[in-house]
């Protein structure tokens, strides 16, 4: 691999755009109008005010490349460092608590956009487009989201950009109660929540400009050599990299290397494993049986493919492939934790399985859909049989577990 070299200066150069980024919303953040705010932000909990500080930066970058005016670059600036303002009011133990929330709990975590919309009321520096934004950062594209359940086209394209890049940040670091994922992962889980919880162009536009392998990343290679990421190509998924030892660079979207394939990106454990442990731990010691999982799907390779991806999170999984076996595995042994259930089955479809299985009773059994097309009349039956949640098909593994821990109340972003 000694014709190796690289070409990043030919490409769109992310980490400058990255750190004009960065220099914006760090002036941003100097403003007397929300310094005072932020200072106190950070001597509450360190981790809120980095997150703030990084979701500004990325949501200009985002929105520089989507075309929006400098002045609304400024405005999207504000809003990243202000959404989180809010939670100051809520007790830090809350907010670093490592274990599962309570209900009670999570309905105060909700509460925080207001909060921090209140906070910056009667603030002549904060326009009402910013507070807009602040308010509805955890809306989501189908009306699922918090406060107030506004759907995308309800709220402003900087507010769509916020929400997106700050569920990402949130996803691609530590805390207490969870591992990081990768930034490949976290853009699995963005890719497969476009238009349901996330504006397919913002996704889009995050994909161009934040680099799915950072610099510096570690990877392992389908030759089973390891390198490391030294440059940004305008394929997010085919960084410029140096093989450990070797001095060329190496840029993967060179037709040269079009054979090697990048196996892994840096660290494996990614955010999901063994979160089931705690639910599991807490059934085992009230002597209750296992979290249950049902798949329902006709097609063999659907069902293996969603319990592969299901298969590291701990579930008793129980697959079945129409909805009349599913009926009667629930007549004969009673309620699983969750289903998942496709849609397009021959005899019996998924949402007439799903509205007898009501019928039977159970009325509150969570149900995520699986489907091969969202369109709005899928979307109303689905609502109908009331379904917590409907992915859309073919299925993003990471996507699907954190559905799926989100249904069964075991994950925090939501
Ligand atoms: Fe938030
Ligand atoms: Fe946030």
């Amino acid at each position: 691999m000694s014709e190796g070299k690289s070409r990043t200066s030919e490409h769109t150069d992310v980490d400058a755009l990255l750190s004009e980024a960065r220099q914006l919303v760090e002036e941003m953040a100097k403003r007397e109008s929300i310094a005072g705010d932020l200072l106190a932000l950070q001597s509450y909990d360190e981790y809120t005010y980095r997150h703030s500080v990084n979701v500004a930066a990325y949501a200009v970058a985002v929105a520089r490349y989507m075309g929006l005016s400098q002045e609304e670059q400024l405005q999207i600036a504000q809003a990243g460092v202000c959404h989180d303002l809010g939670k100051q009011k809520i007790a830090i133990e809350i907010i670093n608590k490592p274990g599962r929330l309570t209900t009670e709990e999570y309905e105060e975590v909700k509460k925080h956009p207001q909060y921090s919309f209140d906070m910056l009321a009667g603030n002549d520096d904060v326009p009402d487009i910013v507070r807009q934004a602040v308010l509805y950062h955890h809306e989501n594209e189908n009306g699922t989201g918090y406060p107030q359940g506004k759907e995308g086209g309800e709220v402003s394209q900087m507010t769509r950009i916020l929400h997106a890049v700050d569920v990402y940040d949130a996803l691609i670091n530590r805390r207490s109660y969870k591992r990081p994922y990768m930034p490949v992962e976290a853009f699995e889980y963005l890719m497969g929540g476009e238009g349901i919880l996330f504006d397919e162009d913002v996704v889009e536009a995050m994909r161009k400009v934040i680099p799915s392998y950072p610099i510096a990343t570690e990877l392992e290679l389908s030759t089973g050599q390891v390198a490391v990421v030294v440059g940004h190509t305008d394929d997010p998924l085919r960084p410029v990299i140096r093989i450990t030892g070797d001095e060329d660079n190496i840029d993967l979207t060179d037709p040269e290397y079009a054979a090697l394939m990048i196996v892994s990106g840096g660290a494996t454990n990614h955010g999901l494993t063994g979160r089931m442990e705690e639910l599991n731990r807490n059934r085992e010691a009230a002597g209750e049986k296992q979290v249950e999982v049902i798949l329902v799907d006709d097609s063999y390779m659907s069902l293996q493919t969603t319990s592969m991806a299901l298969a590291e999170d701990g579930y008793h999984l129980i697959t079945l492939q129409s909805g009349l076996a599913a009926i009667n595995y629930i007549k004969a042994k009673g309620a699983p934790d969750l289903v998942i259930m496709d849609i397009e089955m021959p005899v019996l479809n998924g949402v007439d399985t799903v509205a007898g299985i009501r019928e039977m009773g159970y009325a509150d059994l969570p149900v995520i859909f699986l489907t091969a097309n969202r369109n709005r009349e899928t979307v109303l039956k689905c609502i109908q049989v009331h379904a917590k949640d409907y992915i859309t098909k073919p299925v993003r593994p990471i996507y699907l577990r954190e559905r799926v821990a989100i249904a069964l109340d075991a994950s925090r972003e939501r």
